[in-house]
């Protein structure tokens, strides 16, 4: 079985649509929130993701765009963009929003999708006592997919102690993937990164492949067209900060 892991597409369908044609072949995918939101194409997202067979966790941003919690916990450049997302989408779209489970979500024996983590779909899990905590509330996970951060990577726990995983790549330009070989008796907290908004110093998208025939989770981050999606964005007449942080990834 081959899961495409995708997370934090937020309606940047440049680089959704970079992604899916740079994708291996795979069975499923794995969704872990936080479809729309900031970006310029949440109609177009959401009609292509539907086409595609998928099991979900919600976003705090899908919540939050399609009116089931309040804008209250979001900064103005994010409430901003959450109003007019809101404002594109038909009934039978934000209903779709709504509808998204909350995790975590079990897709397989030991395999966890959250959004944030599985003690609170909102948290960010950023350090390691927050990783600890994330997998204590999955006592039987073998490996946790998150998103929520939109950085790659994640935390690993072995015999030695735990250790913070990054994907070593060689350019910030080309298409490129690095390969995790999973372990039995090691336990994992993966984000497969961001596909359309990442915060870690890559432009580029970010997303992760599981294959359990050869059990590597294997990590890409992939070009797309970045200034069809910035251009979007200003046309909609969202926050310029919006167009402008894809260029550097943060
Ligand atoms: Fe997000």
């Amino acid at each position: 079985m081959r899961a495409l892991i995708l997370s934090d597409i937020h309606a940047n369908m440049q680089a959704l649509a970079a992604v899916l044609a740079a994708a291996p072949e795979h069975d499923i995918v794995w969704n872990l929130g936080d479809v729309v939101g900031y970006g310029a194409s949440p109609n177009e997202t959401i009609v292509c993701l539907k086409e595609l067979n998928s099991v979900y966790v919600r976003g705090n941003h899908d919540r939050a765009c399609c009116g089931l919690t309040s804008l209250d916990d979001f900064n103005p450049v994010a409430r901003q963009a959450a109003e007019w997302t809101h404002g594109q989408l038909s009934r039978s779209r934000r209903k779709w929003l709504c509808d998204l489970p909350q995790g975590p979500v079990e897709v397989g024996e030991g395999l966890v999708c959250v959004h944030g983590s599985a003690a609170d779909e909102d948290i960010y899990v950023q350090t390691l006592g927050e990783a600890i905590d994330a997998l204590q509330a999955a006592p039987s996970a073998w490996v946790e997919f998150y998103g929520h951060t939109h950085v790659q990577g994640g935390f690993v726990r072995s015999d030695d102690g735990w250790y913070v995983f990054k994907p070593e790549y060689t350019s910030k330009h080309n298409e490129e993937f690095f390969d995790l070989p999973m372990r039995r008796g090691v336990r994992y907290l993966l984000n497969p990164g961001s596909v359309g908004q990442p915060r870690d110093g890559d432009w580029r998208a970010g997303f992760a492949l599981y294959d359990d025939v050869v059990s590597v989770v294997r990590f890409y981050r992939v070009p797309y067209d970045l200034d069809r999606a910035q251009k979007k964005i200003l046309a909609a007449g969202l926050p310029e900060r919006l167009a402008t942080r894809l260029a550097n990834g943060l």
